[in-house]
């Protein structure tokens, strides 16, 4: 790697780079590609005969569910990113997600995200346009506790207004998670695991872990007597072979020029796309992918990433989901005909008519959440958010400090409650404006030109991506800020 030694900041920056390859997967861990070619010494079985979609358990399988022939399958592309939410990175999501799924709705993403430098009016916003929102840990811990687990839980929750039961999906930092990580999990009531390594043999799609784990078993988490935990979903982090055949897991850009990293990108999804099937990733932490006064630009990478992407989104048949969306459709695998008619493929904004704090343009004045957003403030930590700004900066011990304004005074606002969504709860006027199944919604799909498939069929042409305006707001003013946020990933 390449070390300019211009700025203190340049030098961060490297070692953030490093920090990340390292440990969060970008090179798989030592002895991992070594074990991969001797992964089919797993211990991991799993009889298809006991073992049955109708019974909520599914198997690890390289072939799609339901005996799905490969061409009647969807070709799911999950992108995800890690970490804190902040303005810039938020910004550069937006735009790797800026394709269209064949049914005209945008598509969808994970964010997988750790609480320190979060700007929660940026959870809401991202929850709100149709991604999802997944826990990370409170403090980016390896091997967390239920106490890191569940604070994050709390803060989504409670700052970011994203519903309790919308919150369940899992990402170890560093991806180093155990056995004891997946039994938190279950015992929390989360729905699934996305930290584990699949390679190329073990590049199953996701399974329950009924059976326990079929990935990682290099490390003996497959062996007897491990982790069976019925019902808890593991999807897989699906590697790309570089021109070493050396598996790259998350953020495969630092390993090369975005034309290599494209090849070798669109080599491993090719073998999916024309194989099983199997769900195809891109891992990222947007940190690396935006640019920061005085760093090297990494605008040639995300540009890289935006044209793959696109690539990608051209093909018949390729839908970009979140990892909730990729369970519902293993619930009840449909042909890829089938699936832009499936509820939670659809994309519908609310009708209302005056702006809510909802992580939405209500009035579309081309401004989210305009005007009603508090700001807290704690010294080094700042956020915006549509909910009380606690007292004092929460803590893991206390996610949830005392708010700043008391029920039923001036300024107080409402938390969601568990009977309404985000999008219809106005925490100021203390009303779910949603309270039947009447409610209106617009469509906001556009139309698309697919080549093949027949599936490309927008349900409604008349409408606008909702995703367009959110980010629009919300730039960071200070580079000193910005500085401190990136320092900060150094701990995250
Ligand atoms: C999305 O793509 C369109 C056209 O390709 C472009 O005009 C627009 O600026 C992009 N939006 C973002 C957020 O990158
Ligand atoms: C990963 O987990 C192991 C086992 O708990 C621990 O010893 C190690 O320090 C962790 N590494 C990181 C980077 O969290
Ligand atoms: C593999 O790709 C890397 C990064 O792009 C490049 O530096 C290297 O020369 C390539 N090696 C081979 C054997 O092609
Ligand atoms: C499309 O949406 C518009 C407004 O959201 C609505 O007026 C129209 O009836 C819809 N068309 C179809 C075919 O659903
Ligand atoms: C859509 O498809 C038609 C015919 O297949 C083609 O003529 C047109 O250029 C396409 N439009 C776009 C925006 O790709």
């Amino acid at each position: 790697m390449r070390f300019h030694r211009t700025t203190i900041a340049t030098a961060i920056a490297t070692f953030v780079s490093l920090t990340f390859a390292q440990s969060e997967g970008n090179t798989m861990l030592p002895g991992a590609a070594a074990a991969a070619a001797a992964s089919s010494a797993s211990t991991y079985s799993c009889d298809t005969n006991v073992c049955k979609l109708a019974n909520g358990c599914v198997c690890a399988s390289k072939n799609p569910p339901n005996g799905l022939s490969p061409s009647d399958t969807p070709q799911f592309v999950t992108v995800t990113f890690d970490d804190s939410i902040q303005p810039q990175l938020y910004k550069t999501a937006k735009r790797m997600l800026n394709v269209t799924n064949p049914n005209g709705c945008s598509g969808r993403g994970t964010w997988y995200v750790s609480m320190q430098y979060t700007d929660f009016s940026l959870v809401q916003q991202w929850y709100s346009s149709g991604n999802e929102i997944a826990d990370h840990t409170f403090s980016h811990v390896g091997t967390p506790s239920d106490q890191e687990i569940m604070s994050c839980k709390e803060m989504l929750n409670t700052y970011g207004g994203v519903p309790n039961g919308k919150i369940q999906g899992f990402r170890a930092p560093f991806l180093n998670y155990t056995k004891e990580t997946l039994n938190h999990l279950s015992k929390l009531g989360f729905l699934y695991d996305s930290s584990s390594s699949a390679l190329q043999d073990d590049a199953y799609w996701p399974y329950t872990l009924d059976y326990g784990m079929a990935n990682d078993c290099w490390t003996g988490i497959c062996g007897a007597g491990q982790t069976k935990l019925p019902g808890l979903w593991e999807i897989p982090m699906y590697a790309v072979l570089d021109n070493i055949s050396t598996p790259q897991l998350m953020d495969v850009y630092i390993s090369g020029q975005p034309e290599d990293v494209t090849k070798w990108s669109l080599d491993t999804f090719n073998k999916h796309y024309n194989g099983g099937r199997q769900p195809f990733g891109i891992y990222v932490h947007p940190t690396h992918l935006t640019g920061y006064p005085g760093l090297p630009d990494p605008a040639p990478k995300l540009d890289g990433l935006v044209s793959l992407i696109k690539t990608l989104s051209e093909k018949p048949d390729v839908w970009f989901v979140t990892n909730q969306q990729l369970l519902q459709w293993m619930k009840n695998p449909v042909k890829a005909s089938e699936l832009g008619k499936q509820d939670y493929m659809r994309c519908e904004q609310p009708v209302i008519a005056k702006e809510i704090c909802n992580g939405l343009d209500d009035d579309n004045n081309g401004n989210v959440d305009d005007g009603l957003l508090n700001s807290c403030n704690f010294g080094t930590t700042t956020f915006n958010t549509c909910f009380n700004c606690p007292s004092t900066a929460p803590t893991l011990d206390t996610p949830k400090p005392a708010n700043t304004a008391q029920a039923g005074s001036a300024g107080f606002r409402y938390p969601l409650p568990n009977d309404c969504d985000t999008k219809w709860w106005d925490p100021i006027g203390n009303a779910c404006l949603c309270t039947s199944t009447e409610c209106q919604y617009k469509d906001t799909a556009v139309p698309v030109n697919r080549t093949a498939g027949g599936n490309g069929v927008a349900s409604n042409g008349s409408g606008s991506s909702s995703d367009a305006n959110s980010i629009l707001n919300n730039q960071l003013e200070n580079v000193f800020l910005i500085t401190v946020a990136l320092v900060a990933t150094l701990f995250l």
